[in-house]
């Protein structure tokens, strides 16, 4: 399936997941999208066919909201922002298309998902590398969740991969049921650890992390102390600078 129609591919379950039934009179694939990695919003058993017509491939599902000659839409849905002064009270669920897996990308179905308040004051969050206006984006950042497709020369990772990491801040996010996200930016997620947990860790912890051994480069049996170390930031510092055989002390408020 994936060497006869490769603009398929990146939308199409793993290989062997799903029945292909051919019908070579009429020149027409019919698969069944139980196991697609998108979920659909009806409740019958959706139907994607690929019909070749001359040269033209005209790819169909029974449950497409918009359709253009060789081009199907399959939605998913997602939190977005459209309104910069409207703040947590702008974000709205909506429909969305699902996203493609770009060059050493893999798509990520969403099991758990990290939001920062702050993120929507990013300038990141409203305009792309350019300064030009991406909305309405989906925000978040952090998630842990399955992978379920590879884009082109993608390595590292394989489809049904628990994994969980960090989305780019300029592309959409993971206030959603799928997110397109560059494989060097995820991990493995390890089978005892929940998904929730896996998508509270990236921020908080890689930013201990970088303050803690790029720039503190404790050494094992010196003394470190934690300012704040019973929130997000300072919890992960804490057991960080535990593990690497410091004293720690901390700090709260109260
Ligand atoms: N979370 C992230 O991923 C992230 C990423 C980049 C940068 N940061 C920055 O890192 C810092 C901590 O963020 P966070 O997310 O860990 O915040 P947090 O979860 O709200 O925790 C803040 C901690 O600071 C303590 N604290 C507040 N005022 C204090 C004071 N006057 N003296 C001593 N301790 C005080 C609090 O103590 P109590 O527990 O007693 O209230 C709490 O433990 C912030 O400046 C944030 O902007 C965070």
């Amino acid at each position: 399936m994936r060497s006869v129609f490769g603009s398929f591919a990146a939308w199409g379950p793993g290989d062997g997941d799903a029945t292909v039934q051919t019908a070579p009179s009429a020149r027409t694939l019919s698969i069944p999208c139980e196991n697609h990695p998108f979920r659909w919003a009806g409740s019958d058993s959706p139907t994607l066919s690929i019909k070749g017509t001359g040269n033209t491939l005209i790819v169909a599902t029974s449950q497409q909201k918009k359709s253009q000659m060789g081009e199907a839409t399959i939605t998913m849905k997602a939190i977005v922002v459209t309104d910069r002064a409207a703040g947590t009270a702008g974000m709205t669920l909506v429909e969305r298309p699902a996203p493609q897996a770009a060059i050493n990308d893999v798509i990520v179905q969403v099991h758990a998902s990290g939001f920062v308040g702050t993120e929507l004051a990013w300038p990141s969050t409203w305009t792309d590398r350019l300064d030009r206006d991406r909305t309405p984006s989906i925000p978040g950042h952090e998630l842990a969740g399955v992978v379920t497709a590879l884009g082109y020369g993608t390595t590292g990772l394989s489809v049904g991969q628990r994994v969980f990491g960090l989305t780019d801040w300029h592309r959409d996010g993971t206030l959603a049921e799928y997110v397109a996200v560059e494989a060097r930016n995820l991990a493995p997620l390890p089978g005892g650890v929940d998904f929730t947990v896996g998508a509270s860790l990236p921020i908080s912890g890689l930013t201990a992390w970088q303050g803690l051994f790029e720039h503190g480069r404790p050494q094992a049996g010196q003394s470190v102390l934690v300012h704040g170390a019973a929130g997000a930031v300072g919890s992960m510092a804490t057991q960080l600078a535990r593990e690497a055989g410091a004293y720690v002390s901390c700090g709260s408020e109260h």
